[in-house]
């Protein structure tokens, strides 16, 4: 994700997040630290987009002063369509999240969803191995197939999905499929508890254990004692799925790191430093959830 060439002439380089709504990102927390602690002069700002007008705003990043942006929901589908060129992996997760205006003026996308996902793991879990075992994906969604996509290339030898609406499962399988010759297996919502057997891996990436939304409703009696479990939910920061998985032995991985790492490359692509994902970070951006 380096040498990307972003187009900022002047020393001040502009950046910030497209959402609607934005409000409640914590992108702007975690890239003003880093600016502040790398002495970077530079902002980085919540840009609220409707969905009518974002094709026209990213297009017009250069002339707004930009280096890029970070690409939020509902636009990360649209951004990969409106890019002049996109990396394969985005290609492959069908979704864009981060965008660097090139010194010609185009627009490249790429998605770090995936790389925040795994250098989260690693950062919390340092002997996880992704070849050792199959892994249960719970959910369906923009951040599951992310997750999934990531999981396969790093040799994941067996991916589990199990939703709640089985035909988006099997939609995503059957897309990775054609694009990957990946073979997935999709399984009952009903009967998630079953695919637990042999594990190596449990990702929540449903949005079931976040503040104000119902419990994952999980029996963990399948699952190894050795599986690494991983919510990708931050609010809160032990969800009621690693309390339970660590009370029986698990290691287990919070999702905050997924979005601190998620960050780096764009701040690395925009600002010119790969910046670090450090306890003091973490506690200041935890501080304002
Ligand atoms: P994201 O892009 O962050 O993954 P999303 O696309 O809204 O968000 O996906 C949310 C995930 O949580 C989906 O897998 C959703 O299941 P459906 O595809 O059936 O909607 C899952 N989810 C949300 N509420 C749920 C619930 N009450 N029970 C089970 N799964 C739920």
């Amino acid at each position: 994700m380096t040498n990307i060439g972003s187009s900022a002439q002047s020393k001040f380089i502009r950046a910030g997040v497209m959402g609607w709504p934005v409000d409640h990102s914590l992108s702007p927390k975690v890239h003003g630290y880093w600016l502040r602690h790398y002495a970077i002069e530079g902002e980085y700002i919540r840009i609220p987009v409707t969905p009518d007008e974002f094709t026209a705003r990213l297009r017009n990043l250069q002339r707004d002063g930009f280096a890029g942006v970070n690409v939020t929901v509902p636009h990360k589908e649209a951004a990969l369509a409106t890019v002049d060129e996109a990396h394969p992996l985005a290609q492959r997760i069908g979704a864009v999240n981060t965008v660097v205006v090139r010194k010609d003026g185009s627009l490249y996308g790429f998605n770090t969803d995936g790389f925040g996902f795994l250098e989260n793991l690693k950062a919390g879990f340092a002997d996880f191995k992704t070849a050792t075992g199959p892994a249960v994906v719970l959910g369906a969604g923009g951040a599951a197939r992310a997750i999934v996509v990531t999981l396969l290339d790093a040799g994941t030898p067996e991916v589990r999905i199990l939703n709640r609406t089985k035909s988006r499962a099997e939609q995503l399988a059957d897309e990775l499929h054609r694009i990957d010759g990946a073979s997935l297996i999709v399984g009952d919502w009903t009967r998630r508890a079953d695919y637990l057997d042999g594990a190596a891996l449990l990702v929540n990436t449903t949005t079931l254990g976040m503040k104000n939304q119902l419990p994952l409703d999980l029996d963990l009696t399948a699952l190894p004692s050795t599986a690494l479990v991983n919510d990708i939910v931050y609010v809160p920061l032990e969800t009621d799925l690693l309390a339970r998985a660590r009370i029986r032995n698990n290691p287990t991985v919070d999702g905050l790191g997924m979005l601190l790492h998620q960050a780096r490359p764009g701040f690395e692509a925009w600002f010119g430093h790969l910046p670090d994902v450090t306890d003091e970070l973490r506690t200041e951006v935890l501080a304002g959830i």
